[in-house]
């Protein structure tokens, strides 16, 4: 814990609140660990239970992680908001950032043209009465959906693929409810579904996406929602295969008690097939955000699912914020129908391959395995996270510790390829080697 923070309070809610304030001013950067309960009580004079309801509070808001004998930490991305310096230690000046899992910007469509387009076409203003889902738009994304093999159903269009889950998960779960996720899987789903006051049960992964006998212990030890993702997952890039979606449909089929959600974030980048499980349950959801492709700031995705499961979505929207500006829509569309686009698309997916593969070839020289089957990272186990990432510091690289992402899965790291040149992978592929295989220190083995 920082030094300089004191933790004050004579009651839950006091306490509670300190922490929150020291998370939101910064005081408490993410990953700071607090006292044990005894020990803060004893400091406060006031009784282990009273720190005790203190951090369960946080727990549940999602701003606190209990991890055994780690202690009780602020979690990687507490819900707050933050300076945005507090939330990411910044690289060091000069170091080659290749931890943030973002597309390559030189490789997104630039959208100019179609904003002047937009601009001189606008056409009247979109009032509350006629807003919505644009039928055109809608049109479109059943068609590119439908190529792929996703099963028709209803649709709805979100602000992004995590608003999405969050408003799937929250119409269709409680607080306390047990969730299963990916491990190692999104980092910010397992920050979201810590908000939520959900529980994660991880589900081990491999290369062909989640592995059958974790998804059914899952189920059995009650998970109400499962969150696959599709192709590109993060951190591994796994792709769920034919016969891992045969598997997991066969495993699912019928289940009326488990909310299926597929989140296809790579889509038109991924390279690799489309194998969807949607369908498989009676409450199912499955996303394609038009982020990695097209641009993060465009805050779209498509959902399309079950009736019951997107009336709720749609519904929930259309009570809160309402629905995703026509604007967006409209300039989302533009770029699906623009055949210079595609092309742009595709060879950004190309140029993410090459790098990928590229990178993976190099480790492999090293005798590595790392693991990378589509999208814009590489997952590297390594026997310890904290020195590989010094190590890694140290020679100028920047890469995303595994913590991040993990639950019960082992340690690694994980390396965003997008910005990497070809003149990059042997340097890059010799620091991780270092980095995985570190020399002992001289002196005598303990
Ligand atoms: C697994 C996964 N899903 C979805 C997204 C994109 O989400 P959004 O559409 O909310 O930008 C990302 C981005 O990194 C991701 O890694």
């Amino acid at each position: 814990m920082s030094a300089r923070y004191q933790l004050s309070g004579t009651t839950a809610v006091e306490i509670s609140a300190g922490i929150e304030s020291g998370i939101r001013t910064g005081a408490l950067s993410p990953g700071a660990a607090l006292p044990p309960v005894r020990a803060l009580a004893a400091d406060l004079g006031v009784s282990p239970a009273t720190v005790a309801r203190a951090y369960q509070e946080l727990r549940q808001r999602g701003l606190l992680v209990t991890a055994g004998r780690l202690g009780t930490r602020v979690r990687p991305r507490p819900p707050v908001a933050a300076r945005r310096s507090a939330l990411r230690p910044p690289p060091l000046p000069g170091a080659r950032d290749l931890s943030r899992g973002e597309p390559d910007r030189r490789l997104l469509p630039p959208l100019g043209p179609h904003l002047a387009a937009l601009a001189a076409d606008t056409g009247p203003s979109v009032s509350y009465s006629d807003a919505g889902v644009l039928p055109e738009l809608a049109e479109v994304a059943r068609a590119r959906l439908d190529a792929d093999g996703v099963p028709a159903g209803e649709l709805t269009i979100t602000g992004g693929a995590l608003d999405g889950i969050e408003r799937l998960l929250g119409a269709h779960l409680r607080p306390g409810d047990a969730v299963a996720v990916e491990d190692p899987g999104w980092a910010n789903l397992l920050d979201l579904v810590a908000a939520l006051g959900l529980r994660p049960i991880g589900v081990p992964v491999d290369d062909d996406g989640p592995m059958v006998a974790g998804v059914a212990a899952a189920l059995a030890a009650g998970a109400r929602a499962l969150v696959v993702t599709s192709r590109a997952q993060n951190p591994t890039g796994a792709a769920v295969s034919a016969e891992r979606a045969e598997a997991l449909r066969a495993l699912l089929a019928g289940r009326r008690d488990l909310l299926l959600i597929e989140d296809d974030h790579a889509a038109e980048l991924a390279r690799v097939p489309l194998h969807p499980l949607a369908g498989a349950t009676a409450s199912w959801a499955f996303l394609r955000s038009v982020s990695k492709p097209f641009g993060p700031d465009l805050r779209l995705a498509v959902l399309v699912g079950d009736e019951t499961t997107v009336a709720r979505v749609a519904g929930r929207t259309r009570v809160g914020a309402g629905w995703v500006s026509t604007v967006l829509q409209r300039l989302v569309l533009a770029l699906w129908s623009d055949p210079a686009v595609d092309e742009l698309v595709r060879r950004a997916a190309q140029s993410y391959e090459q790098r990928r593969d590229g990178l993976l070839t190099a480790l492999a020289e090293h005798g590595l395995r790392a693991h990378g089957r589509s999208g814009i990272n590489v997952w590297l186990p390594v026997p310890d996270e904290t020195s590989a990432v010094t190590a890694l510091r140290d020679t100028g690289w920047a890469v995303a510790p595994g913590a991040l992402y993990r639950i019960a899965a082992a340690p690694a790291v994980r390396v965003t390829v997008s910005s990497l040149h070809a003149d990059d992978l042997a340097p890059l592929a010799a620091a991780l080697a270092h980095a995985a295989n570190p020399t002992p220190p001289p002196g005598f083995p303990t």
